[in-house]
C-alpha cells in the first residue's frame, strides 16, 4: 500500500510517498481503509525531531514501525481482529490509528477503543479533523477546566485545530466564550460562536480588565504570570500546548502557583482519544453544535506541502489529507 513515511529527521522534504506492507490487525484491532486523515502538531514534531529528546520519543517511546506518519483517520472498516465486538467490515468510522501504524496511508489499524462510528452528517474529510484536536479541547475544558454553564472562558489560540473545537465545545457547555486569535481569523471565530473576540496583534487581553473563570491556552506565548493575572480568584488555567516555555512554566510552576494561591494552573498532559469521548463528540457534531473548520484538503502525495503550509501560514482550523488512487511512489527501502 502507499504511505507517507520518513527515513530521516528534518524539514517536511524528508517525507516520502512509498510502497509499504499493508498492516495486519491484531486480535483487538480494526483494519481501516483510510478515506481521509488530518494533521496534528505531534505529526510534524516527530519527523522534525530537532532535539535528542524528540528523537528518543520517536524511536523508543512511540516505537514507530515503518515510520508511517499521522494519527487522525476517517475511513471504512476492511477487516476486524477476532476479539473486536463493536465494528464489522463496511462500517464507516473515525478515530486514531494505533501508535505504531500511521494514518497517512491507504490502510491503517486501530484498537476498537480508539474508534467510533462516523457522524452520519459529516464527510470523511470533516470527520478526520475531529479525533485528536476535539478530544484535546474536550478533555481540557471538561476534565481540567471543569467548565460550568455561565462561566467566562477565554480560549487562547482559538483559530487553529484545537482552538476552533474548544470555542464550540465551550459554547455547547453553556460558557460565555472569548476567543483570542489574529486579525484575519476574527470573523471565522465569531462565525463558530465566540461571544467576544480579541485580536492578539492589536490588543493585550491581560490589560483589558476582564477576568475569566477558565483560560484554555490551545496555543500561546504568554507567561504563566499573565494568565494568572487574568483569572478570577478561583479560576483555572489549562495549557494544552504552545511554546516550550509556556508548557514548561505550566508543568513546573503551575503546581507551585496552585499550592500558594486559590487559582489552579497547569499543563493538561497528552489527551487520550477514547471511544466514549468520540461518541460524545459525535452527538455534538450530529446535533450541529460543533462544526469542523477545514482550512484546506491535500491529496496524500502532497502531505509535505500540506505540513509546510500549516506551519507557515497559521491554518484556519484543520488541514486534511485525502486518499486518492494512482500515486507515483518511490521504491521501498530507498532514502
Ligand atoms: N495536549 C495534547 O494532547 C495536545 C493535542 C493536540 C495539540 N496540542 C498542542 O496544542 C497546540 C495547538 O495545536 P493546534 O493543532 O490547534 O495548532 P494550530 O492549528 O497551528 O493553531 C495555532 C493557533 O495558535 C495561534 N497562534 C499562532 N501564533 C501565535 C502567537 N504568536 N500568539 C498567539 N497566538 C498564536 C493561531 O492564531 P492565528 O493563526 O490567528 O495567528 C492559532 O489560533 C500545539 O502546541 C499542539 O502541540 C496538544
Amino acid at each position: 500500500m502507499k504511505a507517507i513515511v520518513y527515513t530521516k529527521y528534518g524539514p517536511p522534504d524528508v517525507l516520502q510517498l512509498k510502497e509499504v506492507a499493508k498492516p495486519e490487525p491484531k486480535d483487538n484491532q480494526v483494519l481501516v481503509k483510510v478515506q481521509a486523515a488530518s494533521i496534528n502538531a505531534l505529526d510534524y514534531r516527530r519527523f522534525e525531531a530537532t532535539s535528542s529528546f524528540g528523537r528518543f520519543m520517536d524511536e523508543v517511546l512511540l516505537k514507530t514501525v515503518n515510520k508511517v506518519l499521522g494519527a487522525d483517520i476517517a475511513g471504512r472498516v476492511e477487516a476486524v481482529g477476532r476479539d473486536v465486538k463493536q465494528f464489522q467490515p463496511g462500517d464507516e468510522v473515525f478515530g486514531a490509528s494505533a501508535g505504531s501504524v500511521g494514518a497517512f496511508a491507504e490502510y491503517t489499524c486501530a484498537g476498537e477503543n480508539l474508534l467510533a462510528l462516523k457522524p452520519a452528517n459529516l464527510s470523511f474529510e470533516a470527520a478526520a479533523t475531529v479525533p485528536v484536536a476535539a478530544v484535546t479541547a474536550l478533555q481540557g475544558l471538561r476534565d481540567k477546566g471543569k467548565v460550568q454553564p455561565g462561566q467566562k472562558v477565554l480560549i487562547y489560540g482559538a483559530s487553529g485545530g484545537v482552538g476552533t473545537f474548544a470555542v464550540q465545545i465551550a459554547r455547547s457547555m453553556g460558557a460565555v466564550v472569548t476567543a483570542v486569535c489574529s486579525t484575519r481569523n476574527l470573523d471565522m471565530v465569531r462565525s463558530i460562536g465566540a461571544d467576544q473576540v480579541i485580536d492578539y496583534t492589536k490588543e493585550d487581553f491581560t490589560r483589558s480588565g476582564q477576568r475569566y473563570d477558565v483560560i484554555i491556552a490551545a496555543n500561546g506565548y504568554r507567561s504563566i504570570r499573565d494568565y494568572a493575572g487574568a483569572l478570577n480568584p478561583h479560576g483555572i488555567y489549562v495549557a494544552l500546548g504552545g511554546s516550550m516555555a509556556q508548557v514548561l512554566q505550566a508543568m513546573l510552576l503551575g503546581p507551585l502557583v496552585s499550592k500558594l494561591g486559590s487559582k489552579q494552573m497547569g499543563f493538561m498532559g497528552i489527551a487520550k482519544v477514547t471511544h466514549e469521548d468520540l461518541v460524545f463528540l459525535r452527538e455534538l457534531l450530529e446535533a450541529g453544535k460543533v462544526v469542523p473548520v477545514i482550512d484546506r484538503c491535500y491529496p496524500l502525495d502532497e502531505t509535505a506541502e500540506a505540513i509546510r503550509n500549516l506551519v507557515k501560514e497559521h491554518a484556519q482550523g484543520k488541514v486534511v489529507i485525502t486518499l486518492e488512487q494512482n500515486y507515483v511512489t518511490q521504491p521501498a527501502g530507498g532514502n
